[in-house]
């Protein structure tokens, strides 16, 4: 049995790996803004896998607040063993093209929020010298595009993130694996039209799990947006730069 902490757990991605890790008899402290959202889905995972589920408020952006939401959730589970951050934005992306407060809400969200969170939640599990850290970044943030740069920049600082603190806690016991999905079928892709690759939240929460659990560095979910990756990231810049894609 783990304890594991699950941030942006009212996204589909989220929901589905909480069942995998109920599924398996861990307990967990399910954390987004909607707390009706939250209840609901903690009572559906407590009903399905007869599994130990607590929920809690969490906002990404409120820094000074996750010390205090950090000490909730390690009261509420009696400790902690891993945790997944998921929480993620795109909201407001075409505003971010001309507005600073909209480009720097993508920021905070997706990189800074993970990153304060992460850096408590690593210090405690480096006391224990063990557990795990899985960080949901994304492809966007492996080259720079005209399409979704603000986003992809933001996910691209978190990989780093992930990457150093993969690289200094390797030696303190804890697991950090970067989580890259290509499209998922959700609320973020909604409406936009012959995505390649488009899988369902359900096989990329799955195939999250199964690489968490396998003790993988970085994971590409579905595993086919390796090799898209490395074609797309080896095109050079001059080249890249008149693509529309
Ligand atoms: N869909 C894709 O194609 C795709 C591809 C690659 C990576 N991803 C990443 O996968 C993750 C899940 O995304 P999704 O597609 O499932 O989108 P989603 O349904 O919009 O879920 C986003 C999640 O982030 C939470 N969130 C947003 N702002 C937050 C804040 N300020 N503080 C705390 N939580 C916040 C939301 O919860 P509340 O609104 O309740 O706070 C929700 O749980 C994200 O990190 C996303 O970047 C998605």
């Amino acid at each position: 049995m783990r304890r594991v902490l699950i941030v942006g757990a009212t996204s589909p991605l989220a929901r589905y790996m909480a069942h995998e890790f109920a599924r398996a008899g861990d307990r967990l402290f399910l954390a987004a803004r909607d707390e009706q959202e939250l209840e609901r889905i903690a009572g559906d995972v407590r009903v399905r896998f007869g599994a130990t589920v607590h929920a809690g408020r969490f906002d990404a952006e409120a820094i000074d607040e996750h010390e205090a939401f950090l000490q909730t959730v390690l009261d509420a589970l009696g400790g902690l063993d891993g945790v997944v951050w998921v929480a993620g934005t795109m909201d407001g992306l075409e505003e971010a093209f001309r507005q600073p407060s909209a480009v720097r809400r993508l920021i905070d969200v997706n990189f800074s929020g993970a990153a304060s969170l992460l850096t408590l939640c690593a210090c405690y599990l480096e006391q224990q010298g063990a557990g795990f850290i899985a960080g949901v970044s994304s492809v966007a943030g492996d080259r720079g595009r005209a399409q979704n740069y603000p986003y992809g920049a933001a996910k691209g600082g978190f990989s780093l993130f992930l990457q150093g603190l993969r690289n200094r806690l390797s030696k303190r016991g804890v697991q950090v694996i970067t989580i890259k999905p290509g499209f998922v079928d959700t609320r973020m892709t909604w409406g936009r039209d012959k995505l390649p690759f488009l899988a369902s939240p359900q096989r990329v929460a799955r195939e999250s799990v199964q690489a968490i659990l396998k003790g993988r560095d970085i994971a590409y979910v579905p595993g086919v947006w390796w090799l898209v990756m490395l074609v797309l990231r080896a095109i050079p810049e001059r080249i890249f730069k008149r693509m529309n894609i």
